[in-house]
């Protein structure tokens, strides 16, 4: 298949391109690079020895998506176009209201323009909010809990998404919730760049590990948790990255949502350790208090991914740190080296 990847040069989305492209797929990439850079997708070309046609507008511009989709056979749409800063979300709300909603219209109208009609989202476990039981399978509540608008935009498209379907016989839809993605490509030459101080907690280890920050802030070590401290699934982003291929190539009529989760609880201080022991140095940290909004504790049931999707991770959080120490100290600015 042809596959435009919406936000193609981001984390995930570039990732997601070279198990695509290792697949047998080729893929077209659109992004406004707002959180982005180019050089992510040049890094791709290398890696995979392809070339691939890139579009640097935003996805809210219709005649420019359109433009794409007139000049480009494009069979399939993986849509991971975002933005995900939760703090920042909550301080401009309508910045992420009009970014992420608006550019799904837009998409969505413009592959019903064009008649193309397969599309995979980029959901989060963010849309379980506060979760009533633990693992998380697709049918647990959602909704319940959901403390910024970037989780809302995530509950809010899902349900634009799951409205298209149900008008159109011929729509294919997944929708994908993602736990904790970690870990980079195993080149060292792809991962995550945050700009500036990152929000999430891998990321700030690694950049603690190189040197860049001096400590990491535990949020909290008094929680209903085996240590104290919260507990996520941590997803390694090559087993992300695998899990959109079976889901292009397993997609069907209506919407199926799947969780892309390992299934594993990984407490603060226990990535912290696996850190430190990727790094081969000690990772310093100090306890602070609680973050407003987190939970306790959030993991995936992900049978329902591997019965019907043939997919499941792989990965340790242990191969997960390597992979991402490697990206941090052979890349310690990232791509703006
Ligand atoms: P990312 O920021 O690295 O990638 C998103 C890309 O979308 C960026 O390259 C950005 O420039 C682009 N983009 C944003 N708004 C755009 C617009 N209006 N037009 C064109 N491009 C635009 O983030 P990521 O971690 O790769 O996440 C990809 C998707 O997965 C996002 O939708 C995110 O919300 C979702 N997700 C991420 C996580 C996570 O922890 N990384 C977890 C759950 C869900
Ligand atoms: C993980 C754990 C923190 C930073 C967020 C979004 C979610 C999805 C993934 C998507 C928690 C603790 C963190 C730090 C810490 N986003 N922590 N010190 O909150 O599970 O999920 O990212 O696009 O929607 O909400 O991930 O990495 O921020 O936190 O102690 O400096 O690490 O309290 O227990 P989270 P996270």
């Amino acid at each position: 298949m042809n596959i435009l990847l919406t936000g193609g040069a981001g984390y995930i989305g570039s990732h997601t391109a070279i198990e695509l492209i290792n697949s047998g797929h080729s893929v077209v990439v659109v992004d406004n690079l707002a959180n982005s850079s180019i050089e992510s997708i040049k890094r791709v070309e290398t890696i995979t020895g392809q070339s691939i046609p890139f579009f640097e507008i935003d996805l809210r511009n219709k005649l420019a998506l359109d433009e794409v989709f007139k000049t480009n056979q494009i069979d399939a749409v993986i849509h991971f176009a975002g933005l995900k800063a939760v703090g920042e979300s909550v301080a401009r709300p309508l910045y992420y209201y009009d970014n992420n909603l608006t550019s799904t219209l837009a998409l969505l109208e413009v592959m019903a323009d064009h008649k193309v009609s397969k599309l995979v989202f980029s959901s989060s476990a963010t849309v379980y909010g506060s979760p009533e039981e633990l693992p998380l399978t697709e049918s647990s509540r959602v909704g319940v809990g959901i403390t910024n608008p970037y989780g809302w935009t995530k509950y809010m498209i899902e349900q634009i998404i799951t409205d298209t379907a149900q008008a159109n016989p011929d729509f294919q839809a997944t929708i994908l919730r993602y736990f904790n993605p970690v870990g980079a490509h195993e080149s060292g030459q792809i991962g995550e760049d945050p700009s500036g101080i990152p929000n999430n907690l891998l990321p700030y280890v690694a950049q603690v590990a190189v040197g860049k920050l001096e400590l990491v802030g535990v949020f909290g070590d008094d929680y209903d948790t085996p240590d104290g401290t919260g507990v996520r699934d941590y997803i390694h982003v090559v087993d992300l990255a695998k899990g959109h291929v079976a889901a292009i190539e397993n997609i069907k009529a209506g919407t199926s949502v799947y969780n892309l989760g390992t299934g594993k609880g990984v407490s603060v201080l226990e990535l912290i350790s696996a850190f430190s022991k990727a790094a081969g140095k000690d990772i310093p940290y100090e306890i602070k208090p609680r973050r407003a909004g987190d939970i306790a504790s959030c993991y995936a049931d992900p049978a329902k991914a591997e019965a019907e999707l043939g997919w499941k991770a792989e990965y340790s959080i242990e191969r997960a740190c390597e992979d991402s120490w490697r990206w941090q100290s052979q890349n310690p600015n990232g791509y703006a080296n």
